[in-house]
């Protein structure tokens, strides 16, 4: 049983708005990914994050879906989220304000995990020299060969997972990304084939890009 968590419960603080349900293209940021994961054989189930006053939200999709209320911190939203799978073998964790994800992205990861690896989380290796600055000063320069861009989907083992998100609260750790709580419980995670048009629609100037993206997406499609 594979379950895919799709979190749209965050406030948008800067972006200004809760940008998951604004319209590009004529359609829903949200459903952009709830488009590519139901036309993804291998997932079974979808579990749809909210913020508490819109779980009332029209969800359009031919796969099951179960509806829950996330909570202040992303991590939260998460775990909210896999409390409501009651049994998965693999679980796929997506931001919704990533709209340009590929079928691919989720199927290299499903891939990678059935084949053994706790976890397989989308990335690109940086085009950028990434650089540790404390204070204004630079401190080291990171070796770009070794640097990867992190992004959603994130596929990983469901047990595991859940061990992770119990392990973090237990000891008050909050990270960025699920990928950070299951490293540092020693499980082994790798990258599967991320995109920079896989940006996830943070600053309101994003917005520009993403309408951009998506017309020429459109044009290519049909
Ligand atoms: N998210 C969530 N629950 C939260 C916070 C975030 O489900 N408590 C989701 C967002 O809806 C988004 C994804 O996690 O799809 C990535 O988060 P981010 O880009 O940080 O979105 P927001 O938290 O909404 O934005 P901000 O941090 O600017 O408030
Ligand atoms: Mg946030």
């Amino acid at each position: 049983m594979i379950v895919s968590i799709l979190l749209a419960a965050g406030k948008g603080e800067r972006f200004g708005s809760k940008k998951q349900f604004l319209t590009i293209c004529g359609k829903r940021l949200i459903d952009f990914s709830l488009k590519t994961i139901e036309d993804i054989p291998e997932i079974d189930k979808v579990v749809v994050v909210l913020p508490e006053e819109n779980i009332d939200l029209e969800i359009k999709s031919k796969k099951e879906v179960i509806k829950v209320v996330g909570g202040d911190e992303r991590q939260e939203s998460v775990f909210n989220g896999l409390k409501a799978v009651n049994k998965a073998d693999i679980v796929v964790i997506h931001d919704s304000a990533r709209p340009f994800a590929t079928k691919e992205m989720f199927l290299e990861g499903i891939k990678n995990v059935r084949e053994g690896w706790d976890g397989s989380i989308t990335a690109y290796k940086s085009v950028d020299t990434l650089k540790k600055v404390i204070d204004n000063q630079v401190i080291q320069t990171l070796n770009r060969e070794q640097i990867y861009v992190i992004q959603t989907p994130q596929t990983f083992k469901y047990e595991k997972l859940v061990k992770a998100h119990l392990n973090a609260k237990e000891k008050s750790i909050l990270g960025t990304d699920d990928s950070y709580l299951m490293e540092i419980m020693g499980y082994r995670v790798c990258v599967n084939k991320g995109s920079f048009l896989n940006f996830k629609i943070t600053n309101p100037e994003d917005i520009l890009l993403a309408e951009y993206v998506c017309e020429k997406l459109l044009k290519k499609d049909g």
